[in-house]
């Protein structure tokens, strides 16, 4: 088990090694699609002293707009940008095919949509990321506020385990968030296809229809780096 502090200097050198892979994807009009979370906190510090090097960011949240601003990096809106280089996000879990579980931090709806915008998607974790199966972190699901106690029946009877509603949150698009708990996840393209088809949700947390095109992975031994099979 590693420490947090080793956990955070894994997150601060993966992050290192996505702002030299996005380099080669910098120059005048690039905009660059920034994720969420403490790992990607790690690339927006990085990639800021890089700012007169791309043109404008797309955030996935407003807490990384703040963060990106404060580093004087100009954002746009997504349906302002006439195409994204290249998308930079952390995830929850990932497993060996590149499928992921994100949004522990709520804000997967917006990862998902600017992920998909954009034409290269790099996802960036320590080890303690990596799993055989997709679940045990709990798949965030994003649902309409009025929709929280029909959808998680649906989904507890549907699947199982334990559905719990993470107190006290409203995401960046005012809606709740159902936490699905003590899944195994091993067909991740169908779950996550399904999940989507209960009237209410609006996303939810797997990355497997999209995958990253790469995969980089923080270890005490170095950066280690991945391409998911093509589908
Ligand atoms: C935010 O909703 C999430 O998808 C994050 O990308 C994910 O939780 C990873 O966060 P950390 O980098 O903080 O572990």
């Amino acid at each position: 088990m590693i420490s947090r502090i080793d956990q955070d200097e894994l997150k601060r050198r993966v992050a290192l090694a996505a702002v030299d892979a996005v380099v080669p994807s910098l120059g005048t009009g690039a905009i660059i699609g920034v994720g969420t979370g403490s790992t990607t906190n790690h690339f927006i510090d990085a990639l800021a002293k890089l700012k007169d090097r791309f043109e404008a960011a797309v955030s996935s949240s407003m807490a990384s707009a703040e963060r990106l601003a404060a580093h004087g990096v100009r954002i746009i809106d997504l349906n302002d940008a006439e195409a994204i280089a290249v998308y930079v996000d952390g995830a929850d879990e990932v497993e060996p095919g590149g499928a992921l579980i994100k949004g522990g931090g709520g804000a997967h709806t917006r990862e998902k949509i600017v992920a998909a915008a954009a034409e290269r998607f790099i996802c960036i974790v320590d080890e303690s990321k990596e799993v055989d199966t997709l679940g045990a972190f709990g798949v965030p699901v994003e649902v309409v506020p009025m929709a929280r106690r029909s959808v998680a029946d649906q989904l507890a009877t549907a699947f199982g385990g334990k559905v719990r509603e993470r107190p006290g949150f409203v995401t960046d698009n005012g809606n709740a968030i159902l936490d699905m708990l003590g899944l195994a996840i091993t067909k991740p393209v169908v779950f996550e296809g399904v999940i989507n088809n209960f009237a209410g949700v609006v996303e939810n947390g797997i990355f497997a229809a999209n995958r990253p095109d790469l995969v980089l992975v923080g270890t005490p031994e170095g950066v280690r780096e991945f391409a998911p099979p093509l589908r």
